[in-house]
């Protein structure tokens, strides 16, 4: 018996294979179409690109690994959380997907928070407009004909399960990203829901994310060669999928991911919300498990923005500025190209470089990117403190951290070891897969969700603390100075 995860992802989908003890065996991936910027600070995707691309990497390991894909009996999938995707009558998509980066509704998150006064206790989170219900109270503003026609409301994985399995279903973790779950009970809130004039019927039913929620349709299973019933998990989202694929799933466990996104994550064991700090608390994947994150927009996406600009792939950046390194760089960067979650909370923010002189080379712009990165990770990390919050062990995850140099800086400026896993996808599609064993088999999560094989532990360089100290303390300073002459 085998088990299945996919990881939908912005910028593609992975599909991933594993055995009954959890190996992989085998992998593949398809493309995604980038996100469509219709207006700055906009971010939108085409749901059926989404499919496209689950069904291109699924038929892919039917190709690769057809008696083990055959041999699938539990699936799990993972997603980028927030995005409303919106259906009306029979499931139709209505518009585009407004995603996770989207900055457009910012307007509309106050008026919801004044509305309803204990939305951030009920919510455990502030009204972000990266978060989806702030994007419904949008359309419902801007494009009212398309509001009316709302049916159901679906997060970019649970829209894929309604294709894989005819079920609306969503588990706790993505829930919790939506501003309508009432996070501590785990259910859908009626009064978060009536905020934006949706009730339980727009919703999809919740499942716990290890646990069944559906099964995939004959048709589907006859594509990939599957006999009998295969069971669909409730999964995750990308975060918490993540989590569960290095096994950060004990209180004071965490990991560092530098993907499109930069995470600073750890699992709590109890609902842990602290909205000053614009800190994510959210329900984990598993059972009366909780977590809390701090979020930057812009990690890899930022090397991907000085890539477009500069014509060098991302990799040899990276590599040219470890080559240079000797410590912090004159210039500064500010990494808000697409405004900043945690600890601003203000989608209007913009990313800036400063310290610029004639010998300022693509090198240093690069170096600057990945320290800017680097002290948004910390300042996750300050205000995760500010909570009480305690993290003992990091790993890093997501495609920056094959930069050693980047998992340096990392290490210095968060003062503590970082863990880097052996080669090997420890991501978002291993977690879904060990959610789809779960829930297949019943197996318990803990014993699941193992530690992957470390490569290597790296540590703080001392010798740069100091410098990067005072770095973060100029880094810090800049934010308002620039916010003050922007406004
Ligand atoms: C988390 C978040 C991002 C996306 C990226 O709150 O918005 O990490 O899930 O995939």
């Amino acid at each position: 018996m085998t088990y299945l995860g996919i990881d939908i992802g912005t910028s593609g989908v992975k599909a991933l294979l594993i055995d009954a003890d959890g190996k992989a065996l085998g992998d593949a991936s398809a493309p995604a179409v980038e996100p469509v910027r219709p207006q700055p600070g906009w971010s939108e995707q085409n749901p059926a690109d989404w499919w496209e691309a689950t069904l291109g990497a699924v038929d892919r390991l039917k190709q690769s690994h057809p008696a083990e894909l055959a041999a699938v009996k539990g699936i799990g999938l993972s997603g980028h959380m927030h995005g409303a995707t919106v259906l009306g009558e029979n499931d139709a998509v209505l518009r585009p997907c407004i995603l996770w980066n989207d900055g457009r509704s910012v307007a509309e998150c106050g008026e919801m928070e004044a509305a309803l006064p204990s939305l951030r206790q009920l919510a455990g989170n502030i009204a972000m407009p990266g978060f989806t219900a702030p994007k419904i109270a949008w359309i419902r503003k801007h494009e009212p004909e398309i509001y009316r026609q709302i049916k159901k409301v679906l997060l970019p994985k649970a829209y894929i399960r309604l294709l894989l399995t005819g079920e609306h279903v969503e588990e706790m973790s993505d829930a919790a990203g939506t501003l309508w779950l009432d996070v501590a009970r785990r259910d859908w809130s009626d009064d978060l829901l009536g905020v934006t004039g949706l009730n339980r019927g727009h919703m999809p039913r919740l499942v716990e994310g290890s646990a069944p929620a559906a099964q995939l349709k004959p048709d589907l299973a006859a594509r990939w060669g599957m006999d009998g019933a295969v069971i669909v998990a409730g999964g995750a989202g990308d975060n918490a999928a993540a989590a569960c694929g290095i096994g950060a799933i004990r209180p004071g466990e965490g990991f560092v991911s530098l993907g499109t996104s930069g995470v600073l994550f750890v699992s709590n064991e109890k609902f842990s919300p602290n909205t000053a700090g614009a800190v994510h608390a959210f329900c984990h994947a598993i059972p009366d498990t909780w977590h809390q994150m701090g979020v930057s927009l812009s990690a890899t996406d930022s090397l991907n923005w000085l890539s477009r600009i500069t014509g060098r792939k991302q990799a040899e950046l990276a590599g040219e500025a470890e080559a240079r390194f000797q410590g912090p760089g004159e210039a500064i960067f500010l990494p808000y190209l697409s405004g900043e979650r945690t600890p601003h909370n203000n989608a209007l923010a913009r990313g800036s470089f400063t310290g610029l002189s004639q010998s300022t080379d693509i090198a240093q712009l690069a170096q600057a990117v990945m320290e800017g990165v680097t002290f948004a990770m910390r300042d996750c990390q300050r205000v995760l403190a500010d909570a009480g919050t305690r993290i003992d062990h990091l790993l890093a995850v997501g495609g920056g951290s094959k930069s050693l140099l980047w998992l340096k800086m990392l290490a210095t400026n968060l003062d503590m070891e970082i863990a880097l896993p052996e080669d090997g996808d420890f991501g978002g599609a291993l977690g879904a897969a060990r959610l789809g064993l779960c829930a297949a088999t019943g197996a318990d999560p803990l014993q699941v969700m193992s530690r992957p094989p470390i490569k290597a532990i790296i540590a703080p360089d001392t010798k740069l603390s100091a410098a990067y100290s005072d770095q973060y303390a100029r880094y810090r300073a800049l934010y308002p100075a620039i916010e003050e002459a922007r406004s």
